[in-house]
């Protein structure tokens, strides 16, 4: 779809993948609806892109969890009221650290927020992007998602459901207006990661990403209506091994078991809901 034909809901706008991604589709013409939590960080994103989009109708911020009914219904509302065509489902929470450690809460925020959220805010704005002559629903995953790696079970579960999700919904709208698209970045510079990841990474050689090459990913997944995408060609290649042949990549991540185990705790910095 063209950018400039677009209305967009982006969930996440006040992240650091969210706030890159909103700078391009204002840039290139798209109206949007900037969705985040935290009311600090998105009023100041909306008043930085401000200038380029003067009226209320080509940028809006709504302040919303959502986790919570209310939150999506308040979406689909203004998403109504905005003719909206493209519904990015960006909004995530970390998860890293060895499987053993995993608290209730954090396992729930991250099935609350990674998978059921989107999975129930698609459903709630399909009759809107089922009106639409052409409509996107695009859902951020991870590589994560098609390769399992220590230290990221929940979080890569949450993932590779909405990939799931992504895929069984494609072929139940093909005769729709509504593409859904899958979208798994690699690593990403942001606060996503917290130093006990970041400091995994680096000792993995895991790659990471700018918020500039992942914003543009997502605007090219827009453009070019792909069904799936992502970032690294090392990563889509293991991603495929992984998939034919599972046992036999597993030797492949000793390094990773080795880093998880050795890395202080005092490392990790749980990302809850800001205050
Ligand atoms: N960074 C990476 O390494 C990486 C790699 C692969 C995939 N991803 C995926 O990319 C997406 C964006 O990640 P990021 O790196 O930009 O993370 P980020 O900077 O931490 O941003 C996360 C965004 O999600 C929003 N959010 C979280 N819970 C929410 C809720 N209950 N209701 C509404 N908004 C909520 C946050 O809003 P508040 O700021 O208001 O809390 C924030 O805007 C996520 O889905 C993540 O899983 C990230």
């Amino acid at each position: 779809m063209k950018l400039s034909q677009t209305s967009v809901v982006l969930t996440g706008a006040s992240g650091g993948i969210g706030s890159a991604t909103a700078r391009l589709l204002i840039h290139e013409g798209a109206k949007v609806l900037l969705v985040g939590r935290s009311k600090d960080k998105l009023m100041k994103l909306a008043s930085e892109l401000g200038a380029g989009a003067s009226d209320r109708s080509r940028l809006d911020a709504l302040v919303v969890d959502i986790t919570t009914d209310a939150g999506r219904a308040a979406i689909r509302d203004v998403a109504q009221a905005r003719n909206v065509n493209v519904l990015i489902n960006n909004a995530g929470v970390p998860g890293f650290g060895p499987s053993i450690e995993l608290s209730s809460v954090d396992a729930q925020a991250m099935v609350n927020t990674n998978l059921l959220a989107p999975m129930l805010l698609t459903s709630c704005l399909l009759p809107q992007l089922m009106k639409q002559p052409r409509a996107q629903v695009i859902n951020v995953g991870s590589t994560l998602a098609r390769i399992g790696v220590p230290g990221f079970a929940a979080y890569g579960a949450t993932k590779a459901g909405l990939r799931a999700f992504s895929e069984s919904l494609r072929r139940e709208l093909a005769e729709t207006s509504v593409k859904v698209q899958y979208f798994a970045p690699r690593a990403v510079d942001t606060q996503f990661n917290d130093a006990r990841a970041t400091t995994f990474n680096t000792v993995t050689g895991s790659r990471t990403d700018s918020v500039d090459k992942v914003a543009a990913a997502i605007i090219e997944m827009i453009r070019s209506e792909r069904i799936e995408r992502g970032i690294g060609w090392i990563e889509q290649l293991a991603a495929r091994l992984n998939a034919l042949c599972p046992g036999a990549m597993d030797g492949a991540f000793t390094k990773h078991r080795h880093a998880l185990q050795t890395l202080p705790s005092s490392l990790t910095q749980l990302n809850r809901k800001p205050s």
